[in-house]
């Protein structure tokens, strides 16, 4: 059986991805990260939801480092602007937690290939 790593290996200059968390699971997760000290990037598609999310996750998680950038995975031009400001903002990631992947082009979201839901 092999065993656990329990040591600290992350910092508040270890910078996490959390996509689609302004809610669910995703939001849960990023407040989680935000709560354990790492920088934590909220995206959403909606900018507005996104943004209330990471108000709240900074509520959560004071000390801690909460960044926002709209992204929605399926639109190329989204992601282009995303990766563009996060090298600027944060350098790039070190953890991604690509929550909104398993929705992409599943029957939740649509037969589009990731479209908002129906
Ligand atoms: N909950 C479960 O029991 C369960 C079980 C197995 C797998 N999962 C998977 O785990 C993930 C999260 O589940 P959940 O229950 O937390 O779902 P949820 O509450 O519906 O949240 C999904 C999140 O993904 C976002 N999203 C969807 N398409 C996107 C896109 N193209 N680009 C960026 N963000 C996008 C949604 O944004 P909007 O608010 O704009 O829609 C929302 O923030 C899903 O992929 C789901 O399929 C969940």
């Amino acid at each position: 059986m092999g065993a656990i790593a329990t040591d600290k290996w992350w910092d508040m200059d270890t910078v996490a991805v959390v996509t689609g968390s302004n809610k669910g699971i995703g939001f849960e997760a990023a407040r989680i990260l935000a709560e354990q000290g790492l920088t934590t990037v909220v995206t959403s598609r909606n900018e507005e939801l996104g943004k209330q999310a990471a108000a709240k996750i900074q509520a959560a998680a004071p000390e801690s480092r909460v960044l926002f950038h709209q992204l929605d995975i399926s639109d190329p031009a989204s992601v282009d602007a995303f990766a563009a400001w996060l090298q600027k903002e944060a350098g790039g990631l070190t953890v991604l937690i690509n929550n909104a992947g398993p929705c992409y082009g599943c029957c939740c979201c649509g037969s589009g290939g990731g479209s908002r839901r129906g």
